[in-house]
């Protein structure tokens, strides 16, 4: 009986994502960031979970949805350690880890309020970094200034 209660799940889905392994802190970011308040799609959500590899997580199910390379990335800048889960008829059909991409376009706001792109609408471009100590940072290609993790804000 113990077992099995610690077993117990957000429930499963028939067919669309799951976004699993969201550091807990994150979970809440990534529904605002993918403007999932707004959705009328069936959504689960669990945050504080208990996890083996991650001790606590967040979790996102979403049914009749399949992301699109802009969603992704803006799940993987929000929670680098995310799987992103695709399921058809209640099966797994695909399972991947999400990865940083080499250029972040358009989904980001540069931080610099004299940057071109923020005086004259352009479309953002960044390259996405690693300083000496492993951290994520995007260079935006137009100011040349670099952003950390906490100054990164979403169109
Ligand atoms: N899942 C779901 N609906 C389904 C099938 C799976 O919501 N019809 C969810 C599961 O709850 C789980 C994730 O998709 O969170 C991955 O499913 P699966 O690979 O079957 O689970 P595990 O082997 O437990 O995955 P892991 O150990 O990587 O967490
Ligand atoms: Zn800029």
């Amino acid at each position: 009986m113990d077992n099995k209660r610690k077993e117990l799940k957000v429930s499963a889905i028939r067919n669309g994502t799951v976004i699993d392994h969201i550091p807990t802190d994150k979970a809440f970011q990534v529904i605002r960031i993918l403007n999932l308040e707004i959705s009328n799609k069936q959504i689960y959500f669990g945050t504080a979970l208990e996890s083996k590899k991650f001790g606590k997580k967040g979790i996102i199910k979403i049914s009749d949805k399949y992301f699109e390379d802009e969603e992704i990335n803006k799940i993987t800048l929000v929670a680098p350690s995310a799987t992103l889960i695709e399921i058809t008829d209640y099966e797994v059909t695909k399972k991947e880890k999400v990865h940083l991409p080499e250029y972040v376009d358009k989904i980001v706001r540069c931080f610099n309020p004299k940057c071109v792109t923020n005086i004259q609408g352009i479309r953002t471009r960044f390259k996405v970094i690693e300083d000496y100590n492993g951290e994520m940072k995007l260079d935006c290609h137009y100011c040349e200034k670099t952003m950390k993790k906490e100054d990164i804000d979403f169109h």
